[in-house]
């Protein structure tokens, strides 16, 4: 009997210790508090808006002043195909596939050979423009590009300025390659929806 009583006090205990560290618990939430809901609108965010960008991305590797440069390269004897490989890009936006049509923006972020069986990259860049209301305003892409293929989709993961809560995708299409120089224009048709 004594026993019995002994267990159920020594119960009560744990559960009262228990129950006090829930109060704890509680008031101490309550106090730390630093996240709140907001309203949409308190930001501006009214309706949800959809854009279209056609434009295209000039990847200079040759020349004095390349906008393209490798920056890591794989052990020779450990690489077929260039896996391995990063580069990293600032290249020209521009609204038309000429080198000296309008310039908009630019691209910058890195690409990486990711595949070892065919020329697969993992691109990072950051869509970053110049030109009127997107003046100043990014758009975040991180996806993979299988440069041989007519088309290649590609997330777009984000934005800032006018693109703040952006997502959507761009699809990229070689206007242009030198075989020999290694230039590329890139068709990008960029589809975002954004606030
Ligand atoms: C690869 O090349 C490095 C140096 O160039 C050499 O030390 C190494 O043994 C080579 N490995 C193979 C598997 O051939
Ligand atoms: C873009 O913004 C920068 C910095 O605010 C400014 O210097 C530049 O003139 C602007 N460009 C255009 C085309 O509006």
């Amino acid at each position: 009997m004594a026993k019995t009583l002994q267990i159920s006090a020594l119960f009560f205990t744990i559960f009262s210790v228990f129950i006090s560290q829930l109060l704890l618990i509680a008031i101490e939430g309550k106090e730390h508090k630093f996240g709140r809901n907001l309203s949409p609108t308190k930001l501006g965010l009214r309706k949800e808006k959809l854009t279209h960008f056609r434009l295209y991305w000039q990847d200079i590797v040759s020349g004095p002043k390349p906008t393209a440069l490798v920056v890591v390269r794989p052990p020779h004897n450990k690489s077929s195909n260039g896996f391995g490989t990063v580069a990293m890009i600032d290249d020209a936006l521009t609204i038309g596939p000429e080198l000296n049509s309008k310039l908009v923006g630019r691209a910058q972020g890195l690409f990486a050979l990711a595949s070892q069986t065919e020329v697969g990259l993992l691109m990072a860049m950051n869509f970053a423009f110049i030109e009127g209301k997107y003046n100043g305003s990014t758009i975040s892409i991180l996806g993979r590009n299988k440069v041989f293929s007519q088309v290649r989709e590609m997330p777009i993961i984000g934005g800032t300025g006018i693109f703040r809560f952006a997502k959507g995708y761009v699809l990229a299409r070689t206007h242009a390659f030198d075989i020999k120089s290694g230039d590329a224009t890139v068709e990008y048709n960029v589809y975002v929806i954004h606030y």
